[in-house]
């Protein structure tokens, strides 16, 4: 995920910060400007409150960045103060922005920026200043609890996140699965009561600016209208769907044929613990269980990588020579400096990956628990991916620098993983010989199972959200809601009964630490749209999921030259710009896998699919 304060909390500014005075004779605004609805004030108001923000941001981020490196009960009262200074400020911004709603003549930037400062919120609090200290400190605690949560086995034995995630992904004993499944929701029960309070004062902040509720806000961010953003999802996931319930009803049978039919019935909804990992999000840890059995073996990259002897920052230095070869500038010195690559043995750090431009300009680093294999070296490309973004769009002004739409920020590394192809691998010494055309089908699979068992569930938190937001549950209803949602969208269950107390939608990151979640599906699509544009403007003419775009300059200008646009444009445009399309296309991905789309249907032939 991207780290970047702007979007999240904004802070309190003293008045002497002000570049701009305000005269005597008229009414002044938290931004220091004259609030007359007038042209030139809605101008001076929105350049007053980027540089402010601008200046305030850095505060908060830095103070985000220590805690979650050092989590303590000192950072954690920093950063809530920090964030709730922020928050606060921002709210203030949205509120005076609104005065300008109605003047006419205001030019198309003033006009996109007083929008964005309105509605751009991700956790608005209410105008009232305890609700906004409580809010922060509930956001801070929330966080702490995710990030220090481990579960103790009988024998007195306590295990983290990563260590219970090798266990989902290594372990074929059902007994053992559960228990690490069930353990790690053990840390998320106390969080619900602190959650649903949160959901009620962002959902204050919300209607004090003029949104039904938060999740109106959050979808109010798409250069559309909020009312017709559910309906575009609808319409990528219908075309995307059929694909997933192939793949689904294929691992469901192998499954079985693993487990027993007992476990794993054939005509239901598949149990969350055996699909190797801890949500179930990303099932490439049972490829060996599903591999397509007639096809060359596929090469293991994880045991390439330990072979190799490769540490956490060899994996990172592969991932920077990649965007070098593109033609992206290195990274800073700083970046080596600063980053945090390996979980630190003596203290507690927020581990979920994270890429953070703490200056918005270069000072770039990412922070993650590198465990050498093959899913950290994919993530690692994504976050890298996120810094080059932050970088290339640095010279846009404060509320421009960031990216198109929020999938365009989860999107650029990923697409940049695609390109790790056998022949990159090979082109890189990993890898001494590329398998021919009969390889194809295990490198789809592969992909498949990362990228094509997520699309449900990057779907379906925030379907659990929007209906929590809108109040369409209460905290009781809570965890039935989301069970729910997991076998609706993704054919899966939880494997046994759950307790009254669960909260599992907090044992996600993204749902204590409030991150909008449908970024990560439009990602899953815009990926396989940006790499089939970049393989033919690198002059690919072979099938697109053998193309590599690894050392095309090209290729590397055309995605710069959007990914400087930042924000400054809707991202319509800005998609146009790179792939001459102006809509979320879920061609590029269905081309991709049609080969495995043709072997699927093959294999679930006389099998009962659907769940
Ligand atoms: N940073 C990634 C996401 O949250 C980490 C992951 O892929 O697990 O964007
Ligand atoms: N990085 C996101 C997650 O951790 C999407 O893969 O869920
Ligand atoms: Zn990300």
């Amino acid at each position: 995920m991207i780290k970047t304060f702007k979007r999240f909390h904004i802070v309190l500014l003293p008045l002497v910060l002000f570049a701009c005075k305000p005269m005597d004779d008229v009414t002044v605004a938290g931004s220091g400007v004259d609030d007359k609805p007038t042209v030139e004030n809605a101008v001076k108001f929105v350049e007053q409150s980027e540089y402010q923000l601008a200046e305030l941001g850095q505060e908060a981020e830095r103070m985000s960045w220590v805690y979650s490196n050092f989590i303590t009960e000192d950072t954690e009262k920093l950063a809530a103060n920090a964030s709730s200074k922020f928050t606060a400020r921002q709210v203030e911004l949205a509120v005076e922005a609104a005065k300008f709603n109605d003047i006419e003549g205001v030019d198309g930037d003033t006009r996109r920026k007083l929008n964005m400062l309105r509605s751009g919120i991700v956790i608005p609090a209410p105008r009232d200043a305890a609700k906004t200290v409580e809010q922060s400190k509930i956001g801070a605690k929330l966080g702490g609890m995710y990030g220090k949560g481990e579960y103790c086995y009988a024998n007195g034995e306590c295990l983290d996140l990563g260590h219970l995630s090798d266990i989902m992904a290594e372990s074929r004993d059902p007994a053992a699965l559960l228990e690490a499944w069930n353990g790690w929701r053990k840390v998320s029960p106390p969080m619900k009561d602190l959650y649903a309070r949160q959901v009620e004062l962002a959902n204050e902040g919300a209607a004090e600016l003029g949104f039904s509720d938060l999740g109106t806000m959050w979808r109010s961010a798409y250069d559309m209208p909020p009312e017709e953003f559910p309906t575009e999802l609808d319409r990528l996931w219908g075309e995307v769907k059929p694909l997933y319930e192939a793949l689904h009803c294929h691992v469901r049978a192998k499954l079985g044929e693993e487990y027993g039919a007992g476990l794993v019935p054939q005509d239901g909804p598949i149990p969350a613990h055996l699909l190797g990992n801890m949500w179930a999000q990303d099932w490439s840890n049972i490829y060996p269980l599903v591999a397509p059995p007639e096809t060359v073996a596929a090469y293991d990259l994880s045991a390439i990588l330990k072979e190799r002897g490769f540490d956490a920052i060899n994996m990172v230095q592969a991932g920077e020579a990649f965007f070098s070869s593109l033609g992206f500038e290195k990274l800073p010195e700083t970046f080596w400096q600063r980053s945090l690559f390996v979980k630190p043995a003596d203290r507690d750090v927020v581990c979920h990956a994270s890429a953070w431009d703490v200056d918005e300009k270069d000072d770039l680093r990412i922070k993650m628990c590198i465990k050498v294999n093959a899913e950290d070296f994919n993530t690692i490309h994504h976050e890298l991916g996120h810094n080059y973004y932050q970088r290339a769009y640095n010279k846009e002004s404060y509320l421009y620098r960031t990216s198109a739409n929020d999938g365009f920020h989860e999107a650029v590394g990923d697409t940049i993983a695609l390109s790790i192809t056998p022949e990159y691998l090979q082109k890189i010494g990993l890898l001494e010989n590329v398998p021919d055309a009969s390889g194809d089908l295990a490198l789809l699979m592969k992909r498949a199972l990362e990228g094509i068992a997520f699309l449900p569930f990057g779907l379906m938190v925030d379907q659990w959200r929007w209906k929590v937001f809108a109040g369409e549950t209460g905290p009781e209803g809570y965890n039935d809601l989301w069970w729910q949602l997991r076998e609706k969208y993704q054919g899966v269950k939880a494997p046994n009964e759950r307790p009254a107390d669960a909260f599992d939608p907090g044992a996600k990151y993204h749902v204590p630490g409030n991150t909008p979640y449908t970024r990560y599906f439009l990602a899953r699509i815009l990926q396989f749209q940006f790499h089939r544009t970049l393989c033919e403007i690198a002059g690919d003419e072979g099938p697109v999921h053998r193309c590599s775009i690894y050392g095309n300059q090209q290729a590397g200008e055309r995605l710069n030259a959007m990914l400087e646009m930042g924000r400054s444009e809707p991202w319509p445009d800005e998609l146009e710009a790179l792939t001459g399309q102006r809509n979320m296309d879920a061609t590029a991905i269905l081309d991709y896998f049609s080969p495995l789309k043709v072997w699927l249907d093959e294999q679930n032939q006389g099998r009962q699919c659907g769940w």
